[in-house]
């Protein structure tokens, strides 16, 4: 290690330690592996560029497998999103400095799809939706890291030991049901499963909660968990038949307080997402990034209308995903059809692709758009495949 990359590995270590000591612990533990969010110039703008740039240049260097969030633009197709060029060579600098730290160019939110961490593996991830995904339905171990304190436990390869990383912490501190109404909703489309998810996190707000009746379909897990996180700053949640920790025949639950949501509960919370959908010019699917099938499944629903929906829609997802699925034939067939990798329109300057109101399956996305003060219409993905598009 060079003289002045020490200096950083350093500081770094000793910045994180200082973080567990004020979080009352003071133990480190060793991580194989870091996600990094905060990585687009739109959230972070020049402070968030200088604070990288110093680490880079001083020879800070990442000891573990570290992989980056989605940034502010498509890099390949940062043209057709109308975005500013200043912008765009900001963010490519960004980009260009975590990898010579020695980042993977992932650009996506999903890392559990490329290379999912093993039951027990403690890792340092810093984009909410992950770090649900990884503790609740791989039984990783993370907390949910800030974007800055993701780099340095990256470059000193440590983090706190303590919240979700120990047994203690991991632990159910209150379980949660939905009443029958709300399961009959979302299975006749009248809500998507994401709004369950935005519920359960605003009505528990932080801890452990436990789902022991779920009838939460795999393919929705996603988008229910980030949705949790845009709610709450839950960073697990232990559900039936799926947490490889309720799986065990030992699982012990201590008595904790029951809360029981009902469908009145659920539609308040996503109140302001229902919008009039005939008014939207887009539909935004893909938060978080979609994986392979979901692709798939929307292709299939895209072929259906020859590929000229009735609006426009804006597809977001990872170059692995898209990669897979052959995503750049598709591509040239496409006209009111964009997908957008590297990128997602809550993490871009959406104010450049002229976009105003957007009907979403996710509300994360959701929760994101309205603070950016575009009208949003939150409705089940099937709704919008079939109905909207
Ligand atoms: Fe991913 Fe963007 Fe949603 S980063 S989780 S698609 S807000």
């Amino acid at each position: 290690m060079e003289e002045e990359g020490k200096e950083v590995y350093k500081e770094a270590l000793e910045v994180v330690r200082k973080v567990s000591e004020s979080l009352g612990s003071g133990e480190l533990v060793p991580i194989s592996r870091a996600h990094i969010s905060g990585v687009s110039y739109v959230n972070i703008g020049d402070a968030g560029l200088e604070f990288i740039r110093d680490l880079a240049e001083r020879g800070g260097r990442f000891r573990v497998a570290t992989t980056l969030n989605p940034v502010a633009v498509d890099l390949e197709k940062w043209k057709e999103m109308d975005v500013p060029e200043e912008i765009v060579s900001k963010q490519k600098e960004i980009v260009e400095l975590l990898v010579k730290m020695g980042a993977k160019p992932t650009l996506t939110c999903t890392p559990y799809l490329i290379d999912p961490p093993k039951r027990g593996e403690q890792v340092a991830w810093g984009e909410s939706n992950a770090v649900l995904y990884a503790n609740s339905v791989l039984g990783a171990r993370t907390n949910r890291e800030g974007g800055p304190l993701t780099i340095l436990e990256a470059i000193c390869g440590k983090a706190p030991y303590l919240g979700l990383r120990i047994d203690e912490g991991r632990k159910p501190t209150v379980e949660v049901y939905f009443e029958k109404e709300v399961w009959k909703a979302v299975e006749n489309r009248k809500i998507p499963y994401s709004a369950l998810g935005y519920s359960l996190g605003l009505a528990v707000g932080r801890g452990v909660p436990l789902l022991m009746e779920t009838r939460l379909p795999f393919k929705h897990i996603k988008n229910f968990l980030a949705a949790v996180g845009a709610s709450s700053s839950i960073g697990l949640v232990l559900i039936r038949g799926l947490s490889p920790e309720v799986k065990e025949s030992n699982f012990y639950r201590e008595k904790v307080e029951k809360i029981s949501l009902s469908l009145t509960e659920v539609e308040d919370s996503i109140e302001k997402f229902r919008k009039k959908a005939e008014k939207a010019d887009a539909v935004f699917l893909g938060c978080p990034h979609l994986s392979p099938s979901e692709l798939r499944e929307i292709f299939y629903f895209l072929e259906k209308k020859g590929w000229t929906p009735r609006k426009k829609v804006i597809l977001s997802t990872s170059r692995w995903a898209l990669n897979q699925v052959g995503g750049k034939i598709c591509r040239e067939k496409m006209d009111k059809v964009i997908i957008l990798s590297d990128t997602c329109i809550v993490v871009s300057p959406i104010e450049y692709m002229n976009v105003k109101h957007v009907v979403t399956d996710s509300a994360k996305a959701a929760y994101y758009l309205s603070n950016k003060g575009l009208d949003v219409t939150l409705l089940p993905r099937k709704t919008i495949l079939g109905d909207i598009i």
